[in-house]
This record gives C-alpha cells, structure tokens and sequence, in this order.
C-alpha cells in the first residue's frame, strides 16, 4: 500500500482497504471477501449494499443537504422524531439527533443535569451506572462507562459526578444456590445502597445499557431486573437512562430492547443501526416531562452540536427504520438458529465458558477451563479476532468482560440480511479460528 497520512486507530496493526459492499460481505481491494460477523461495531445492520438509506440520503443531499438546527427544522428530523416516538415505550415524546453514541450518551447525562436545576433540585449532580460498561469515548460519556482499560489514561480528566454498581451478570455473578430471580433482586439493591451512600437528593440518574454490550459481552438481564431498577429510580426521584446505542434498532429482535423488560425509561439513546452504518446519527429521546420542565423553564436546552439533527443523517435513519422493521422477522429467525449452531458446535468446547445473547447480538466467553479467565497479557479476543480475519470473517473481539482486566470475549452482531448459509459460513470459519487459537 503507498504511504498512509490517515492516524490509525492502532499503528501496530496494518489493516486492509475496504473497496466495496456485497449483502453481509465487505470485499477488500485485493478482492478478498470477509463475512461481516459483527457489523463493524453491531452497526451496518442492512449489511452492505442497502440502496434504499443510500439512496434517501442522496436525495436528501441533492435537495438541502444541511440546515443549523437554530435556524431551521426539516421534514427529514421532524418525521425521524415522529416514526421514532411512535414506536417507544412509555411517554418518549421527543428526539433530540446527534452524530453518534458517544453524543446521544452526552445529551442525555446533560438533559437529565438541566432537568434538575430546571425543577430547582440543582444538588442532583451524581450518576450511579455499571461497571463493565460502555457508554462511548467524549469525557462524559466516558466518566459513565465502567470499562477499566478504556478509562484508564483519562482517569484524571473524568467526571467525580460518576459513581458504580457492579454489572448485573448472572452466570459470572450469582451466588452457587441462588436463582436468577433473587440475583436479579440483589444486583438491582446495589443501586439501592449506593443511593443511600450519596443521599437521595443529590442523584440524578441511573445509566445502563439495556442488554450489556461490548464491555461485557452481549448479556442480557435477568428477568425482573429493570422493573427493581425503575422501582428504585422512581422512589427516589430520579431518572433512568437507558443506553440502547448497540442493543436498540432491532439487534436483539425489538426496536427498543427496553420493552422486553416491560419498563420505559426516562431517556434512550440510540445510534449505529438507527443509520445503518449509512449515515452517522444518534439520538436521545425523553420524555414528556424532562422536556415539559426544560419548555416550561428557561427555554433553551444548554447544549448542541453543528450537526444536531443532520438532514441527510435523518432522511437516511428514516428509510433505515423501514428497511429495518422488514428485516425483523429474518433476523428473529435467523438469529435463533445461528445461537443453536453457536451452542452445536462450540458449546462442548474446553475454552468456550458461555455463549449467550438475544436476537442478532451474541457473545462468545473465551475461559482456561470452566468460569476461569485467560491471564489478561495472553489477549485471546485479540487472537481469536486475527484469525478469525485471517479465515475471512469479522467478529468483534474485547477484553475485561470478567472484572474489567482479565476476561476474553466476542461479539456476534450479523446484519439483519444474514441468511442460514451465511450463518453455516460464519460457523465454520469460526472453527477453523479456534481451532488456531486454541
Ligand atoms: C452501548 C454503547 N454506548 C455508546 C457507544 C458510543 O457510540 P459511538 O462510538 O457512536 O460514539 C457505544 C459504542 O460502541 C456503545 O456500544
């Protein structure tokens, strides 16, 4: 390859260049074809070759392809915000668009901040979230996510406004004898006691990711969790967040992964599938009253960015919505048979510890022999996703899963267009990676 000028996201690693998109295949510029096992980032959810958003987007482009948000609202925006409204839960009433996760994650935890001092319940400044979570990379965002590694250097800079509970993961967590239900219970009393050490009245919001994602490995909670949490959150005056950024836009089989768990938070955030991998757009949607007491109040919400709401963004989230809501059936299915031959194949394996998930986000635990982790220096998901690529197929490597250090794993996000070959090919080349690795 000439010579690069771009700043990698890794110097050690020499990547290949992407050239074109076929269906759930990226095909490099040497012509090699590598099976999208993991959407990037659980992002290109049409796989990749969509013309539908790309071609919304285009159009979008042609006729106005940006207006500032203080200036002008568009069709695009307005329709994004009302399709999107319609289908969540409980009271969510607006939507407020950004450029991607990390963004949506900011809006919200400064929403919920003005919310308070709006209210004149200004000493709300702390935020309980979770550890062996990931809430994005700006400095906010990042003072919420309980991923060690990725806070590390950035200690220092990150909020004192931040605090945490442990992650709520049964198969790592729950005691020997203890059900999943009364381990529901006992993980959700974390949020309980940690209220208690701040006061109340100085917290403003909970923040987890509805179906924990690449920090722990595609979790999903146990029954009765969220409903404890929303309890707790509501007793004591204070919001709940959900972060659906990789769970949300149909991943786990539903729009909005919260519903399953039969609550409806305060505020959602949204990004990656909600373009499809098309367009960069997030969002932040809250409810009637967050934005009742911001309207009602001074008026203006204490934030923004350039490219708040993006036209051509929300033209291309619209028709992603659609394509979306087509493919949900395929994905449910597909999805369900691509864990059965996970579990087939791998489930006997001296160095698979767990495969679990929802819907089309799968996670693979890589252990030394039952629940024990690798050493951490050994970095297996690191391993596993090189051959894994190397055999032509993208899946999405971590660490840290067990206790922020130590703890392999990866993740499993195919488009939504995956097919029961393409889910055969994932499998096999899979094989043939472990079989290196291990
Ligand atoms: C749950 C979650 N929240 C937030 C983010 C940050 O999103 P972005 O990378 O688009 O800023 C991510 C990204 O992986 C995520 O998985």
């Amino acid at each position: 390859m000439a010579e690069s000028y771009v700043f990698p996201r890794d110097g050690r690693v020499a990547v290949p260049v992407a050239a074109r998109g076929e269906g759930a295949h990226i095909v490099g510029a040497d012509g090699k074809r590598y099976l999208d096992g993991c959407g990037g980032a659980a992002v290109s959810c049409l796989g990749h070759s969509n013309a539908a958003v790309a071609k919304a987007a285009a159009a979008q482009m042609q006729k106005l392809a940006y207006a500032h948000t203080s200036f002008f609202t568009t069709a695009a925006a307005e329709e994004l915000a009302r399709e999107l409204t319609k289908r969540a839960p409980g009271n969510l009433r607006r939507a407020y668009f950004v450029s991607g996760g990390s963004e949506a994650m900011e809006t919200a935890l400064k929403l919920a901040r003005q919310y308070f001092c709006e209210k004149g319940e200004s000493e709300r400044k702390n935020f309980v979230a979770r550890r062996q979570s990931y809430h994005g990379n700006t400095l906010g965002a990042l003072s919420v996510g309980g991923n060690a590694a990725r806070r590390a250097l950035y200690e220092p800079m990150l909020s004192p406004c931040a605090h945490f509970v442990p992650p709520c993961h049964y198969w790592r967590e729950g005691k020997e004898g203890e059900s999943e239900s009364e381990y529901a219970a006992r993980a959700a009393n974390e949020l309980e006691n940690k209220i208690n050490e701040l006061g109340a009245e100085t917290v403003a919001a909970f923040v987890a990711e509805t179906v924990g994602g690449a920090t722990v490995g595609a979790v999903p909670p146990p029954p009765g969790y969220f409903r404890r949490i929303r309890e707790i959150c509501d007793r004591n005056g204070m919001l709940l967040i959900l972060d659906e950024v990789m769970c949300g836009m149909g991943r786990t089989g539903a729009l909005f992964a919260c519903k399953k768990e039969g609550v409806a938070p305060d505020i959602v955030c949204l990004a990656k599938g909600l373009g499809a991998g098309v367009m960069p757009i997030g969002a932040a949607l809250c409810g009637e009253e967050i934005y009742d007491a911001l309207a009602g109040g001074s008026g203006f919400f204490r934030h923004g960015h350039t490219y708040c709401a993006h036209p051509a963004a929300c033209a291309a989230g619209l028709a992603a919505l659609g394509e979306i809501e087509k493919l949900l059936p395929n994905a449910r299915a597909v999805g369900k048979q691509l864990m059965s031959l996970l579990k087939e194949n791998f489930g006997a394996h001296p160095n698979v510890g767990d495969i679990r998930g929802r819907g089309m986000f799968i996670g693979m635990e890589f252990t030394r022999e039952g629940k024990t982790p690798f050493p951490a220096e050994k970095r297996i998901h690191s391993q596993v996703q090189r051959a894994a690529f190397a055999e032509g197929l993208m899946v999405y490597g971590a660490g840290g899963c067990a206790d922020g250090k130590e703890g392999d794993h990866i993740l499993i996000a195919p488009p939504f267009i995956f097919s029961g070959e393409n889910a055969e090919e994932l499998t096999q080349k899979l094989s043939r990676a472990l079989t290196k690795v291990f």
